[in-house]
């Protein structure tokens, strides 16, 4: 069937207001030429991320006016809890009010100063976080993840063979973790295997090293196994979930994403030796440990959410319907990271656009000129967001200058996503005559945020 069949009905709307290019237009001069300075109601369709976006289900809503606000022990912590033990299996569970605390907590807890934390390959407040640490970041995704319009299907993979090879170079006293992404986020969200976090998981058990998991977006990485792996299809993806969390010591997580909710983060482990030292960390800047810088009731909406992230045909309809968006513009011969990621897709802009070289920002003009062609909200992860500044004061490029569509769980249509696809089959003619940038504002720090622009 061509029909995505969305497993819910619409209960409560959230109006879209109509804008026209030339409104567009101006709104994008005025914020820089920069997305993330324009206001969500100027936006016709936010694929700006997929963190925080979510549609909360009736369920959710029913399960936040439950909600216990008390200062400790809350019930609403018991029922997140006891969610949380029984998908992962971990008897140790924290909240956070989101990911990037888990993150911050866990390596100021376990990391010591130069050593390595490796990876398929880190968020980047991950990799903030340990580099805060002052650790030293190792990536090593599967060579597969470079080919990026070859398709492959488990690009999430880590190199067994690299970390094979630093586990035996390096004394376990110099490497802090190694952390498996899932999916893997800034790698295209492409999954790993179990095989694959298996053999990683054996490794570091090998060696005694703490084997992390990033789970972020857990079910849609269980759901491609069940796809994709040999022996997995008759699974559920529970039991996969549960296989892989059982294979880490520490897992990560921002509820923003596979939790379903809009804040949220749990942080969750095996050793009760670890918990005390996490826990202590969490009572100095986010809450006493029943509620972690949460609300009662936003733990009552994520205890419901990780379960409905789970569901079969909730997770049909989410890996359709962005493989239905990566497809199409397949056919419109977009070069497209392949195969479609599990919520985003990502478009080489350095493919696409061909005439703009790296130093005009190919990525950030695609996102800028999408906007105004069609209040498509994206957003570059290139060398805006990525790019360095040498000695010399000059701009080192980003090794890649990819666009990200990002969809928010249970928010647009087939029709909104149809919408998009007819956008990008009218913008490919104007493609050639498009533009690079220049800076007009260049912050020195995270400057895809609030840096400013204006068309070569
Ligand atoms: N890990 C991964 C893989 C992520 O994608 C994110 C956030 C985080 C950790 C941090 O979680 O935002 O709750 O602090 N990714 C968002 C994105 C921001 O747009 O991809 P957080």
């Amino acid at each position: 069937m061509k029909t995505i069949f969305e497993p819910f009905r619409i209960k409560s709307v959230e109006p879209i207001r109509m804008t026209s290019q030339e409104e567009r237009k101006a709104i994008l001069r005025k914020a820089g030429l920069n997305v993330f300075l324009i206001q969500s109601q100027d936006v016709l369709i936010d694929l700006l991320t997929d963190s925080g976006t979510n549609a909360m289900s009736s369920e959710q809503w029913a399960a936040i006016m439950r909600g216990d606000e008390s200062y400790a022990g809350s019930p609403s912590f018991d029922r997140f809890q006891k969610a949380v033990q029984e998908i992962t299996g971990h008897p140790e569970v924290l909240p956070t009010h989101q990911g990037r605390a888990s993150e911050r907590i866990l390596f100021e807890s376990i990391t010591k100063e130069n050593q390595l934390v490796i990876s398929n390959m880190l968020f980047d407040t991950t990799r903030a976080n340990a580099e805060n640490s002052k650790c030293k970041v190792v990536d090593i995704p599967c060579p597969e993840l470079y080919q990026s319009t070859t398709p492959s299907p488990f690009k999430g993979n880590i190199d067994l063979d690299k970390l094979q090879d630093l586990l035996q170079k390096n004394s376990n006293d110099n490497i802090a973790c190694v952390v498996m992404t899932l999916t893997n986020n800034s790698g295209g969200g492409q999954p790993a295997s179990l095989a694959n976090i298996k053999a990683a998981a054996a490794l570091c058990a090998k060696h005694q090293v703490t084997f992390v998991i990033d789970g972020c977006r857990f079910a849609e990485n269980a759901y491609f196994i069940k796809l994709r792996e040999e022996g997995q299809g008759h699974r559920s993806p529970k039991e996969i979930a549960r296989d892989f969390f059982e294979l880490a010591d520490v897992i990560s997580i921002s509820a923003k994403k596979d939790g379903m909710a809009n804040i949220g983060g749990l942080l969750c482990m095996k050793s009760p030796e670890l918990a005390q030292k996490c826990r202590n960390n969490l009572i100095l800047t986010e809450g006493f440990p029943t509620y972690g810088g949460l609300a009662g009731r936003d733990l009552d909406a994520i205890a419901v959410g990780l379960w409905e992230a789970l569901d079969q045909d909730y997770l049909n309809y989410r890996i359709e319907s962005v493989a239905y968006l990566g497809n199409a513009l397949l056919e419109l011969n977009y070069p497209i990271v392949n195969p479609p990621g599990g919520h985003a897709i990502f478009i080489d802009a350095k493919k696409f656009l061909k005439h703009i070289p790296p130093s005009e920002f190919p990525g950030q003009a695609l996102v800028s000129a999408l906007y105004e062609h069609s209040g498509i909200r994206a957003v570059e992860i290139g060398s805006v967001m990525f790019g360095r500044i040498d000695e010399a004061g000059n701009e080192v490029p980003h090794s890649q200058e990819l666009v990200r569509l990002a969809m928010p769980r249970r928010v647009y249509t087939q029709s909104h996503v149809d919408y998009v696809v007819e956008s990008f089959a009218s913008f490919k003619e104007k493609a050639a005559q498009l533009k690079g940038l220049k800076f007009t504002y260049k912050p020195p720090v995270l400057r895809h945020f609030t840096a400013r622009f204006e068309w070569l």
